[in-house]
């Protein structure tokens, strides 16, 4: 009742926040685009967000007939790349595609540059990915249980890579952390990527990252794996158990992409976005590659300005109490 009751109050400065596209219909450009887009990836190149984004860009690109380039804006769990696109022209030249982030930051950080729920107008929900638990190689732990122990023993010694606050990484890693009840010292980074370098080198110990940036280094025994995020096993790592087989039940996290304009981006280009988005999610290599890295993308009806609006302003309210509980912010 309580909760119910605190959800509805904090929807409604929030819900009124938020952008809807076509604020002037008279803007609306019918030839667009007349010249190269660019998605801001907010974390470094190489890893999960990355890929899903290069992936999304070489079909998008072939549908609008122009080049989509991807552009790596890392660092401070994601917010600089959000705070640039937030802060560009809102004329569809400049998007970006960003994960769960989207969901927490507007609660974790509370002095921003830029409005983390007003400045945005969605443009579709891209896919839903799930997390490993993975470490370096040779941690001497061969499953869950060990490893918990290991690391309630050594939690000094062992740390905890993540791509800054409001990460995936980081979210997950706080949620295994709970779950273990050990707090780990972390190391963060400006994506996955550069911290995957450093756990296959042995100089950081244990990463919860997505199957996006983890399942080949899994493959080629690069590093070593726990359990899956997710209630059932994934198709792509058949072997791999869940955190609930592996004993950490209810520890379960599954990572959301979308895509974004600026906020006062014309309705009639928001729609041609998702359009090109509804067509690259079909595209038979990138359905392919995406279910070789553990994921699926959404379903058509999903990557749509309103449906990801609607996830979105979800998934705030449900991190916003959490992340208010747990009293622990960015700033
Ligand atoms: C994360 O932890 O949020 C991601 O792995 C970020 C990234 O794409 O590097």
């Amino acid at each position: 009742m309580l909760r119910r009751s605190l959800l509805a109050v904090l929807s409604l400065p929030l819900f009124a926040a938020l952008s809807l596209p076509g604020a002037n219909p008279a803007q609306a450009q019918t030839d667009y685009p007349t010249r190269a887009i660019t998605i801001v990836v907010p974390f470094a190149a190489g890893g999960p967000t990355d890929t899903v984004t290069r992936l999304v860009a070489e079909s998008m690109s072939r549908d609008l007939g122009q080049s989509v380039v991807v552009e790596n804006v890392g660092g401070a769990g994601g917010t600089l790349g959000a705070a640039r696109v937030a802060q560009a022209r809102p004329d569809g030249y400049t998007l970006l595609l960003h994960h769960i982030g989207m969901g927490t930051t507007p609660s974790l950080y509370r002095r921003l540059s830029y409005d983390a729920v007003g400045g945005f107008a969605p443009v579709g929900l891209v896919t839903e990915v799930p997390m490993t638990i993975i470490t370096r190689k040779n941690i001497p732990a061969n499953n869950l249980q060990e490893l918990v122990v290991l690391i309630r023993k050594e939690r000094e010694k062992l740390n905890y890579a993540n791509a800054g606050i409001g990460a995936a990484s980081h979210l997950c890693g706080l949620l295994f952390q709970k779950a273990m009840d050990a707090p780990m010292t972390t190391v963060p980074y400006r994506g996955t990527a550069p911290a995957m370098t450093d756990l296959i080198g042995g100089t950081v110990d244990v990463m919860c990252d997505q199957t996006t940036n983890t399942t080949e280094q899994i493959r080629a025994g690069a590093v070593k794996v726990f359990a899956v995020t997710t209630p059932q096993r994934l198709a792509s790592l058949p072997d791999v158990p869940t955190t609930a087989e592996a004993g950490l039940p209810g520890m379960e996290v599954t990572i959301w992409h979308a895509l974004y304009a600026p906020k006062g981006t014309p309705e009639a280009i928001v729609n041609r976005l998702s359009r090109a988005l509804q067509v690259a999610l079909k595209d038979e290599k990138l359905v392919q590659r995406f279910t070789d890295l553990g994921t699926d993308p959404v379903a058509q009806e999903r990557a749509t300005p309103e449906a990801a609006s609607k996830f979105w302003q979800a998934d705030i309210l449900k991190w916003r109490p959490v992340i208010e509980a747990a009293g622990q912010y960015a700033d």
